[in-house]
């Protein structure tokens, strides 16, 4: 029997943690070629990853600029992407969430008349501008997906609005699979700034900020706050692995850089991250994948955006919508530093994103759509 042949294709950090373990699974499954190119929208976030999973990319499109624009990536991985799929000929491919890699990812693959599998599908905000260009880029390669699947129940049903009913499939979020590999309790960490974190006598607050929609105004009232608590709260560190995109930095060293209880550090190794999350007070962050991990590990969260794609952890009760104002971010995270009856009601372990077995089922998912396998995946349910 000829094998089918799957390209798993990604770029960025987040792509990668969350299709690594779903890349190693299907390496196991004897009826599929598992083939994966990467665009490298990413350098060294991607490497990084790569890395941390053992995972070699069959094909590297090297595409990064610094401070490019979305057009920028946009063009070259499609173009790039367009000669992989030409040359290889894959069967599927598979695109993971909202990047602008996994958008054009999928477009070349229509260009080709390829079936596109979406990993991480029918997640929305219905706002156009935000997050951008994710709420666009999602929507779009759900036009364009053959196959979808979905975290949860709540993101097919999002599908199921827009009229997609076909090939969807309810599998958990392959995130929580990847934090079979990397969490660990005590870890040694590359920059000895962490190291030197007495965790038994502070509070260690771990943040992230970088989303383009949060550029400018929104992410330098986001840092005035921080400060603010770090000046306020001098039993707490705030401890900020900065992304390296130069309108990030440049905000976060102009207004954090001086306060001594803020540690800016450079991307952390995803083990080592998961390993600092399990050991920290709570999260403030804009990421959507720190909002998935963060409640597996009973963080409370903070979201530092105006709206969330993932309502489930906040219909839980361990993610908090803080929005991009100064003041309302600050007492919020007041709030939970100072009031133990707050913070108990969200530090807990909840996992409405996943069980771990969403590769399975994902492969399971294409094993049946291509009629090897006689019934379809039973869906996961929390
Ligand atoms: C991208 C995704 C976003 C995702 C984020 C995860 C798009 C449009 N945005 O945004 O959805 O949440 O990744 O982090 O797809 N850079 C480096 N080295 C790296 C990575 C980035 O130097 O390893 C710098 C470069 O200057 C690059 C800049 O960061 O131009 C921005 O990277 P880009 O991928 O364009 O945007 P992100 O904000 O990372
Ligand atoms: N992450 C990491 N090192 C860091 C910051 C984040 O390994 O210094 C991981 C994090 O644990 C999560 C993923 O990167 O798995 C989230 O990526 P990011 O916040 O860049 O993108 P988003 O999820 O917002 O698209």
């Amino acid at each position: 029997m000829n094998k089918i042949k799957v390209m798993s294709v990604f770029g960025t950090r987040p792509e990668a943690i969350k299709m690594a373990p779903l890349v190693l699974e299907l390496k196991r499954r004897a009826e599929i070629e598992s083939l994966c190119c990467v665009t490298a929208q990413h350098r060294e976030m991607l490497d990084s990853v790569l890395d941390t999973f053992g995972i070699k990319a069959d094909f590297d499109l090297n595409i990064m600029q610094q401070g490019q624009t979305v057009s920028d990536i946009t063009a070259r991985a499609l173009k790039g992407l367009e000669e992989v799929f030409l040359s290889e000929k894959p069967d599927l491919i598979l695109v993971h969430g909202d990047t602008t890699t996994a958008f054009s990812g999928a477009l070349a693959a229509f260009y080709s008349q390829i079936g596109v599998g979406h990993v991480e599908a029918g997640l929305r905000t219905y706002d156009k501008y935000s997050p951008f260009p994710e709420e666009m880029n999602r929507k779009l390669i759900g036009s364009l997906a053959d196959l979808h699947f979905c975290p949860t129940e709540n993101n097919a049903k999002n599908l199921e609005k827009e009229g997609i009913c076909k090939g969807v499939f309810i599998t958990g979020n392959t995130v929580i699979d990847a934090m079979k590999y990397t969490v660990a309790k005590e870890k040694r960490f590359t920059d000895e700034t962490l190291n030197s974190l007495d965790f038994s006598r502070k509070r260690i607050v771990l943040m992230t900020c970088h989303r383009r929609e949060n550029y400018g105004e929104p992410m330098e009232s986001i840092f005035r706050a921080v400060r603010r608590l770090a000046e306020a709260f001098p039993d707490t560190e705030f401890v900020y692995p900065v992304h390296p995109s130069p309108a990030v930095r440049d905000t976060a060293y102009r207004i954090l850089g001086g306060s001594e209880s803020v540690r800016l550090v450079q991307p952390l190794e995803t083990s080592e991250m998961h390993c600092l999350m399990s050991r920290c007070h709570m999260v403030m962050t804009d990421s959507g994948g720190l909002q998935e991990e963060a409640p597996a590990l009973g963080k409370p969260v903070l979201v530092l955006r105006r709206e969330t794609e993932r309502p489930e952890a906040v219909d839980a009760g361990t993610v908090k919508l803080a929005g991009v104002d100064e003041d309302e971010i600050f007492s919020l995270a007041e709030e939970l530093l100072t009031s133990r009856e707050s913070y108990e009601r969200m530090a807990r372990a909840v996992n409405p994103y996943g069980d771990g077995r969403a590769c399975q089922r994902i492969a399971d998912a294409i094993l049946w759509s291509f009629g090897v396998l006689p019934s379809k995946p039973a869906d996961f349910r929390p």
